[in-house]
């Protein structure tokens, strides 16, 4: 199939983004307020702004604040702990996360085995507030720090056969109490067409609101892809590997009928058990309608011209 591509930086607006500058000072207001009533100075205490008051200069490109930290954190989808959301955090709490290597092969000149601090201080750190809508039908606005996976992808030179890329997370019952007791076909598989991988919204995700990331949200690096559903942005990652074959994914093995390839995010084609046309923002009363895409549509609309989205759900 034709897909017509163009220059990330053609298709990516400038203003998508939360600038670097802005992320930095509100971080420096979280870190300063913290440290404020560390010290415990009632008169300093009632000129800062409260927890919940902090995350509103965090907002997305259209307007919506970032979820309040506790809920990004203590909410969290990790069947290799638990398949229940409130469980990860505490779980995962003591998983070992450093240090941690990433194998990168398949079909690339360049295949390397790198620790992910140094993946950290070879690529420039990005920062983005997006929204992440899971595929359950309820969504958060995030602010995610990271790297382009392009900027890897570059580095480590796909040949002209590979098509898709392939990400496997860990299998390590011993940390992982999810995959001991859970039939699921470990370790959680997910995929991307190379020309979604080289998009410019598609990071590798090693932080979170300022911080390292947490190990309930997939440290010490995790995908974030925000015009597909959640589950396609794989937490903790030890292989990345180039093909020429469509990977199958861990839900596409579970259940392809509801669960496709290309998961993008589309309000008019529903899971075969439930409405895909709302959602329910964490943190929000009522439900708000699913955009096509996430909202990301005008960015990446242009790598599926001429698919059919029903089929290719
Ligand atoms: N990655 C792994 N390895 N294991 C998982 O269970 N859950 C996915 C995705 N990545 C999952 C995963 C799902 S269903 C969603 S919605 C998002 O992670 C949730 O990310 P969050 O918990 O950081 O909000």
């Amino acid at each position: 199939m034709m897909v017509e591509k163009k220059k990330p930086d053609e298709i990516t607006p400038q203003e998508l983004y939360q600038s670097r500058r802005t992320f930095l000072k509100t971080s420096l207001t979280i870190t300063s307020a913290a440290a404020l009533l560390a010290a415990c100075k009632p008169t300093a205490v009632e000129t800062i702004p409260t927890a919940a008051a902090i995350p509103s200069e965090l907002v997305d490109e259209l307007g919506s604040s970032a979820t309040l930290e506790e809920d990004i954190t203590g909410f969290t989808n990790y069947y290799e702990f638990s398949s229940n959301k409130l469980k990860p955090t505490e779980l995962a709490q003591d998983f070992i996360t450093s240090p941690w290597t990433v194998q990168i092969g398949g079909l690339v000149e360049n295949p390397q085995e790198i620790l992910v601090e140094e993946l950290i201080a070879r690529y420039s750190t990005v920062e983005r507030v997006y929204r992440m809508r899971c595929v359950e039908g309820w969504s958060m606005v995030i602010p995610w720090q990271g790297f382009l996976l392009k900027d890897l992808v570059e580095d480590v030179k796909p040949t002209k056969d590979a098509v898709y890329v392939r990400f496997e997370g860990t299998f390590d019952p011993e940390q992982m109490p999810g995959q001991q007791y859970s039939t699921y076909p470990w370790p959680y598989v997910e995929g991307l067409r190379l020309d979604e991988a080289m998009h410019d919204l598609t990071l590798l995700a090693t932080g979170i609101y300022g911080k390292d990331l947490t190990p309930q949200n997939g440290a010490p690096i995790r995908l974030v892809v925000p015009w597909k559903y959640g589950f396609k942005s794989i937490k903790a990652i030890r292989k990345i590997d180039f093909v020429e074959e469509m990977p199958t994914s861990l839900w596409m093995a579970l259940s392809s009928r509801e669960y496709g390839f290309y998961a993008n995010v589309n309000p008019n084609v529903p899971h075969p058990r439930w409405s895909q046309a709302s959602e329910q923002r964490i943190g929000e009363s009522g439900r708000r309608d699913t955009l096509m895409f996430n909202g990301y549509e005008q960015e990446v609309q242009d790598l599926y011209t001429g698919m059919d989205l029903t089929v290719n759900f």
